[in-house]
C-alpha cells in the first residue's frame, strides 16, 4: 500500500501525519512501535463506531495492543467538559493507568475532547489521532489544539498537547454525509487559497472528482492541506503570528456562525462566506485584482449552493469588535493578496466591512 508520511516538528514533540486509504486496517501495525504499555481507549461516537469501530478494533488486536473502547455523545453539544469528566471516570474504573494511550477515532468533536483528555488525564497520557471527517483530516486532528465549549463561547477551554502520530484514511470518508463532507473541503480550499497555488488548482481542475470523491484526487487534496498546515504549525506551534493565516476566513465566519446562534451554517460553510467576505475586503482595499477575487469567489461558490442564513450587517460588525482575535479594539483580517498568498491587516474601514456582508447577503439570495 502507497502511503504518505507528513513530519510535523515542534518544540514539544516531533511526530508523523500518515496518509493512505486503508490505512485503518493497518493502524496496529503502525501504532503497534509507539504505544508504550499496549493498552489503549478509543474515544468515539455511535456514528463513528457503527461503520469503523470494528476495523480498528481487530487492527489493534491483531498487533496485540489491549483496547477498549469508549463512547461519548455525538455532536458539538457534547464537546463539553461535563463530557471529559464521565470519560475520566470510566477510564479510572477500567484500571486505566499513565501508561495508556487514548486513540481518537472521529471529527473535529471526538479529536478535541480525547486530546484535552489525554492532556490531563494523570497529568498527561499521549493520543493518537484517527480523524473520520474531511474538516478533521485536514485541520482539527493537526497542530495539538484540544478544547471544548463553555456556555459562554466555544473553545474557551483548551490545552495545546500533540498527539503521537495521525492516521489518515480517506476510505473512511466514504459514509460521512454529503453537507459534512463539502463543509470540511472549504478549510482545505482555504489552504490553497493562503498558501498553496497548486492545491487552489487542483480544486478548480478536479473540482468534479472531488466532489464524487474519487479517492485518488481526494487523497491528494487531503495530503496537500496536511502538508500546509504540518508546516505552519511546525514553525510556529502556539499561533504567535504565522498560524493566524490559518484563520483566513473565520473573522466574518466566527461572527456569522454566533449570530445565526449555530443551527443555520456548519463551521467549514461559515468559512466559506467569509472567506468570500474578506475577498471582497481585499478587492475593496486595493489589495487584490478583479480577476483573482472572482477566481476564488467562484472557487467557493462552485462548490454549490450555501445554506441561506439571516443576519444584520450592524450585529456582525459588533461582534467582530468584540471577537477574541481582537487585539487593542482592533478586528484583525486576513486577506488574499493572490493565489497562495495572504496578508494580514488591521486598518479595515467599518464601511467597507458593511459592503462586504452586504456583498455575501446578496450571493446568499441567489
Ligand atoms: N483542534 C483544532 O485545531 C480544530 C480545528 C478546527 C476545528 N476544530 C473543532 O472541530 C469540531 C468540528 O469537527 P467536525 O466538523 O469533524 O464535526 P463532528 O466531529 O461533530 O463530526 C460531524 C458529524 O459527522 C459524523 N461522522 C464523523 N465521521 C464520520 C464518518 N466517517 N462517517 C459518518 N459519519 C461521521 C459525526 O458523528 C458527526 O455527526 C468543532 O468543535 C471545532 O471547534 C478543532
Ligand atoms: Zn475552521
Amino acid at each position: 500500500m502507497l502511503m504518505i508520511s507528513i513530519p510535523v516538528t515542534t518544540a514539544s514533540r516531533s511526530y508523523e501525519v500518515l496518509i493512505g486509504s486503508g490505512l485503518l486496517e493497518r493502524a496496529g501495525e503502525h501504532l503497534g512501535k509507539l504505544l508504550e504499555n499496549r493498552r489503549a481507549f478509543v474515544v468515539t461516537v455511535a456514528p463513528v463506531r457503527r461503520r469503523w469501530a470494528k476495523v480498528l478494533l481487530r487492527s489493534l488486536s491483531t498487533a496485540g495492543i489491549a483496547t477498549d473502547l469508549l463512547e461519548m455523545p455525538n455532536g458539538e453539544r457534547a464537546k463539553r467538559l461535563s463530557t471529559l469528566e464521565k470519560l475520566a471516570d470510566k477510564l479510572v474504573k477500567q484500571g486505566a493507568d499513565r501508561g495508556i494511550t487514548l486513540i481518537a477515532l472521529g471529527g473535529g468533536v471526538v479529536g478535541d475532547v480525547t486530546g484535552f483528555l489525554a492532556s490531563i488525564y494523570m497529568r498527561g497520557v499521549d493520543v493518537i489521532q484517527i480523524p473520520t471527517t474531511v474538516l478533521a483530516q485536514v485541520d482539527a486532528a493537526i497542530g495539538g489544539k484540544t478544547g471544548v465549549n463553555l456556555v459562554s463561547g466555544k473553545n474557551l477551554l483548551g490545552t495545546f498537547h500533540q498527539p503521537r502520530a495521525v492516521l489518515i484514511d480517506p476510505a473512511v470518508l466514504d459514509t460521512l454525509p454529503s453537507r459534512e463532507y463539502r463543509a470540511g473541503l472549504y478549510e482545505s480550499l482555504k489552504c490553497g487559497i493562503l498558501g498553496d497555488a497548486g492545491l487552489f488548482r487542483l480544486f478548480e481542475d478536479r473540482h468534479r472528482e472531488i466532489l464524487d470523491r474519487d479517492p485518488v484526487v481526494i487523497e491528494k487534496v487531503i495530503a496537500d492541506s496536511v502538508r500546509l498546515k504540518a508546516s505552519i504549525v511546525s514553525s510556529d506551534e502556539r499561533e504567535g503570528g504565522l498560524r493566524q493565516v490559518l484563520n483566513f476566513g473565520h473573522t466574518i465566519g466566527h461572527a456569522l456562525e454566533a449570530e445565526t446562534k449555530y443551527t443555520q451554517l456548519l463551521h467549514g460553510e461559515a468559512v466559506a462566506w467569509g472567506m468570500i467576505a474578506a475577498t471582497h475586503i481585499a478587492l475593496s482595499l486595493g489589495k487584490l485584482d478583479s480577476v483573482t477575487a472572482g477566481r476564488i469567489t467562484n472557487s467557493v461558490i462552485g462548490f454549490g449552493k450555501l445554506p441561506r442564513m439571516k443576519f444584520q450587517t450592524a450585529s456582525i460588525v459588533k461582534r467582530l469588535r468584540s471577537d477574541k482575535k481582537t487585539r487593542q479594539g482592533k478586528v484583525h483580517f486576513i486577506i488574499p493578496r493572490e493565489i497562495g498568498k495572504v496578508e494580514i491587516t488591521s486598518d479595515v474601514p467599518e464601511a467597507i466591512i458593511s459592503a462586504a456582508m452586504d456583498e455575501i447577503r446578496q450571493l446568499a439570495r441567489n
